[in-house]
């Protein structure tokens, strides 16, 4: 279903940035206006293609590594179809414009209360797992896995308190700035946690496994789990720079923000070494490729980031297209890369196989991607300076120089390389999908003759 709900989401995105420089496309149809198909989109593309992909591998990793079945399978199924509910009632509910309007919590309080109860029971059956482990360390990639869990249970449920006044309709609990604040706190972990604690979860089992190399330092990965999970939580007021937010509390998310650049490079170079000794690797193996231009584009995300969250560099960048630009090379350059090279680890795994289809298959799809995600950000990241720059200008005796107009008919033809780059993206995925069908399609190969380097963590 990862596959599929990517495959779903990122077309959305394709359709919506069509529709920023063509809208009559539209067709008129109140489902597919561009402010119900937006939220649509994030909600498609984070929870169902980057939830599914967590919960896959999260229940992968704790299995493999604490050498122990799940808690509960029927925990497990009950999460998977559970989620799959939730995500279908974003589904009908997004289109037809029923939305509590709090970014990234969209959906309404009844499907809240689904959403809660799954998670609770992913939770149980993580934990449960851990419990009855048969190892005595936990390795570091289920404490970022088991903070990913508890803060979105605690992000989710503290944000999304309302107050009901029909089945399709609520208020939120909380009024004005607070209101705002607590949304920011929200909306900013969600992506410090289910962007990023989440997949760094994924990153720090599958990228040693696919290299084939021990973590290059376990104790920087320790300082890393740490220092992240205590610094991300204050860094939200970054999204509310200049608004009726106390000023302190702005400055502080401005300089949590910036401390935050420190772990997550020591995060991102502690995975990119773990290839030392095996550099060759990155020549005849393109999943490899996959995991460490995740990291590259983690890098990336993660220096820009907290360059935005200074306030004068805010004053610039927000509401501009540099915002767009920064959240894709984070949500497509780091979590989709992540998530497709752990995808193309696991599938021959799961189903019987010593590899998967075609390798010349998921190298196309490796070009595909990296060429798509570089279209797009960097035309949006000139798209978003020029914004900024046209807004603020001003003539000598203080009018504005440009009209909003103006700077919209200047964003047009960046507008038109980013859907080129969508479109990219979304072939490689469907590329994907046929390799995956292949693969799962094969007759099964016995489990003892699959090649000895596949078979993980010894647990047979
Ligand atoms: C083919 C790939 C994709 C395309 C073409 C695409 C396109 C878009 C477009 C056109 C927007 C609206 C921008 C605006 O309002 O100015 C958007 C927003 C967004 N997309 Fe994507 N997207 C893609 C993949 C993804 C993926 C994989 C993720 C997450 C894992 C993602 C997360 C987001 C988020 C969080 C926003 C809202 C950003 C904000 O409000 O600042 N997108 N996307
Ligand atoms: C050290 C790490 C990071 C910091 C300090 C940071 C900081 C920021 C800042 C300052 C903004 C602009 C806020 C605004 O002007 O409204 C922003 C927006 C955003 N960032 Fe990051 N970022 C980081 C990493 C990431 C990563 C890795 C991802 C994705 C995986 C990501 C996803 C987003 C999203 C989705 C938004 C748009 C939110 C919205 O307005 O809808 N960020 N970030």
């Amino acid at each position: 279903m990862t596959v599929v709900w990517g495959i779903v989401g990122m077309t959305i995105g394709v359709l919506l940035a069509a529709q920023l420089f063509a809208p009559a496309l539209n067709f008129d149809i109140p489902y597919l206006t561009y402010s119900r198909l937006r939220p649509l989109h994030t909600n498609s593309v984070i929870f169902a293609f980057g939830g599914c992909a967590l919960f896959a591998t999260s229940y992968y990793i704790v299995q493999r590594t604490c050498q122990t079945r799940l808690f509960s399978d029927k925990l497990a199924a009950f999460t998977f179809w559970g989620w799959q509910a939730v995500i279908v009632s974003a589904v009908i509910t997004l289109p037809l414009g029923l939305t509590s309007s709090k970014e990234y919590a969209e959906l309404e309080w009844p499907i809240d209360i689904l959403l809660a109860i799954v998670w609770i029971a992913y939770c149980i059956n993580f934990f449960g797992t851990l419990v009855i482990r048969k190892t005595s360390h936990i390795y570091v990639a289920n404490w970022f896995l088991g903070a990913f869990m508890l803060t979105v249970a605690v992000l989710h449920i503290g944000n999304s308190m309302a107050v009901p006044v029909s089945m399709f309709k609520s208020y939120s609990l909380y009024a004005g700035a607070v209101d705002a604040m607590m949304q920011w706190w929200y909306g900013h972990n969600a992506v410090g946690f289910f962007l990023t604690a989440g997949f760094l979860g994924m990153m720090y089992y599958f990228v040693p496994k696919q290299a084939g190399r021990p973590v290059y330092s376990y104790r920087l990965s320790i300082v890393h789990f740490w220092a992240l999970i205590s610094l991300y939580i204050w860094a939200g007021p970054h999204h509310l720079h200049y608004t009726a937010l106390p000023d302190w509390t702005q400055s502080l998310g401005m300089v949590m923000s910036i401390i935050l650049f420190v772990p997550s490079w020591g995060g991102m170079i502690n995975g990119i070494m773990t290839l030392s000794g095996a550099w060759h690797k990155l020549r005849t193996d393109p999943i490899l490729r996959f995991l460490i231009v995740s990291l590259s584009f983690y890098g990336m995300s993660t220096f820009e980031g907290p360059m935005m969250a200074i306030k004068t560099v805010n004053a610039l960048s927000h509401y501009t297209d540099w915002t767009i630009g920064h959240v894709h090379s984070g949500a497509l350059g780091w979590v989709a890369m992540i998530t497709i090279g752990s995808v193309y680890h696991l599938v021959p795994i799961l189903y019987g196989q010593p590899k998967m289809y075609s390798t010349k298959l998921i190298n196309v799809h490796f070009w595909l991607a990296t060429i798509g995600v570089v279209l797009y950000i960097v035309a949006m990241w000139m798209s978003g300076v020029l914004q900024g720059m046209m807004w603020r200008a001003v003539n000598s005796d203080g009018t504005l120089t440009y009209s909003f107009v103006e700077s919209l008919e200047a964003s047009k033809p960046f507008y038109v390389v980013r859907f080129i780059g969508g479109l990219f993206v979304v072939t490689g995925m469907l590329i994907m999908a046929y390799n995956c069908y292949k693969t799962i399609a094969a007759p099964k190969v016995q489990e003892d003759t699959i090649d000895a380097s596949l078979a993980i963590g010894g647990a047979k």
